[in-house]
């Protein structure tokens, strides 16, 4: 990466609404990517961030003191740590070795605001523990958090008995802790946050708290809540918590992070003849359909070795480039991927048929309107591109050229157009790179590993 340097700055059109909670020096850095020939060679990423947010919430909040090792090295996950140490956690880190010692169920009520950062597993998540506290919390977070919507977390809460201020909906959110009553809740939309609202919030209500998921979506909550010692009764659609469950401590391995490693096996789909072989990375089900999909697509992708941890899948696999067909994504199978959509758009104009993606409205509401950021950048490489309310239609055989690429402060965005700079003609740049510190800090010395 380019020393530091202010190039150019987007600024989003509704930023005033939504300022920053304090002033953040931002160091603003440009990616510049040159073309590639072919992916060879092996990538093991850090801890994945949706695992370890709910470990370090989890382990906060336990009796004893938990060890992860291969602890996700993101902001995102730093975010979630620095609340829980404002409640009262002690953590010690080194590296991807991360130390937690709970409070034993007892937080304490923060002495400033509870700074989620970028993200909104923090800010949702931990939304449904704070809710049940005896004490006020204030939630914030930096610009794009503070324009997200919040209305799908604080609509449970109050049902369960909350008090919490916010301004049309968004954050900073002014949570009065008080004491819950189970409900039981279905979310008008399909989301995992939302769903481990709900059940972080169940753990310390009164009664049995159920959520009927209208489709299901990534199940680490579950999984993190029994490894901690908790019980979950999962029926059919149906996810029910007791409160009152004690939790304590324990010792585990992250697997890899399979939403970071997509960008990789997305390069190696650009290469007919590219191999590539990934360690440890997560296997779980309602996360690899990704690999599915890309199977489905071209992408051949053998299994070398699988096995559990604390109810999580974990393996060794082994993808080649072979033709790179393309194809449609749609209804549940959209939001099973919905943060690997961006990486799959973005390499699109070079498959055989094309890629449409629909039903994907959810892209509009994250770190940025992703919808449009791939579709800006994607004509911006002298791609054509149909944009739709729900996704865009991507027609194939395109060749894309170099271009200056806006990440809109967005991760994934600038780790997805790092990738189909690989096959463009020329070199591109990718302005405010430094966004992929958000789940991937290492993401471009990995890059530079495999590229050839
Ligand atoms: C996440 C759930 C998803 C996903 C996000 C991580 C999680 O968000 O996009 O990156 O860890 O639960 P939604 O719940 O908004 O779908």
């Amino acid at each position: 990466m380019s020393p530091a340097k202010l190039l150019y700055c987007y600024i989003p059109p509704d930023a005033d609404r939504a300022q920053p909670p304090r002033t953040r020096k931002k160091r603003h850095m440009d990616a510049k990517v040159q073309p590639a020939k072919q992916i060879r060679g092996s990538v093991r990423t850090a801890g994945d961030k949706s695992v370890s947010h709910r470990y370090a919430m989890l382990a906060g909040l336990a009796a004893g003191t938990s060890e992860f090792d291969n602890f996700s090295t993101s902001a995102d996950c730093s975010s979630t740590l620095s609340c829980m140490v404002a409640m009262g956690a002690h953590v010690r880190r080194n590296g991807n070795h991360v130390e937690v010692e709970g409070v034993g169920g007892k937080l304490a009520a923060p002495q400033e605001e509870l700074d989620c950062g970028n993200s909104g597993s923090t800010m949702r998540m931990l939304s449904g523990v704070v809710a049940a506290q005896p004490f006020t919390s204030v939630m914030v977070g930096d610009a794009s958090l503070s324009r997200r919507p919040m209305k799908r977390v604080i609509e449970p809460l109050t049902q369960m008995g909350a008090r919490i201020d916010a301004e049309e909906g968004c954050a900073p959110l002014t949570i009065h802790g008080s004491r819950l009553k189970a409900i039981t809740y279905q979310p008008p939309v399909a989301s995992a946050q939302v769903k481990s609202c709900v059940l972080l919030a169940g753990l310390f209500a009164e009664g049995e708290t159920t959520v009927i998921e209208p489709v299901k979506t990534r199940d680490h909550t579950e999984l993190a809540i029994e490894a901690f010692g908790g019980e979950v009764v999962r029926s059919g659609d149906r996810i029910s918590v007791r409160g009152g469950q004690v939790l304590k401590a324990i010792k585990a391995y992250v697997p890899g992070d399979l939403s970071s490693v997509v960008f990789f096996l997305c390069a190696t789909a650009l290469y007919p003849g590219s191999s590539l072989v990934v360690d440890s990375v997560l296997l779980n089900p309602t996360r690899s359909v990704v690999l599915d999909v890309l199977g489905g697509m071209g992408v051949k992708i053998n299994f070398l070795k699988i096995e559990q941890q604390f109810g999580e899948l974990v393996g060794t696999l082994q993808a080649e480039g072979s033709v790179f067909q393309g194809g449609v994504i749609s209804g549940a199978t959209s939001a099973a991927l919905i943060d690997e959509l961006p990486a799959i758009a973005a390499i699109a104009p070079y498959s055989v048929n094309g890629v449409e993606i629909r039903n994907a409205q959810e892209l509009r509401v994250k770190e940025c309107d992703r919808i449009h950021a791939v579709v800006r950048n994607l004509r911006a490489m002298g791609a054509e591109v149909e944009e739709f309310p729900d996704g865009m239609k991507i027609p194939g055989q395109q060749k894309l050229h170099g271009a200056a690429i806006e990440s809109f402060d967005d991760h994934r965005i600038a780790m997805a157009f790092a990738i189909a700079a690989l096959r463009a003609e020329g070199e591109t740049t990718i302005h405010n790179a430094e966004a992929v510190k958000v789940s991937f800090p290492e993401f471009f010395q990995a890059l530079e590993k495999v590229r050839q």
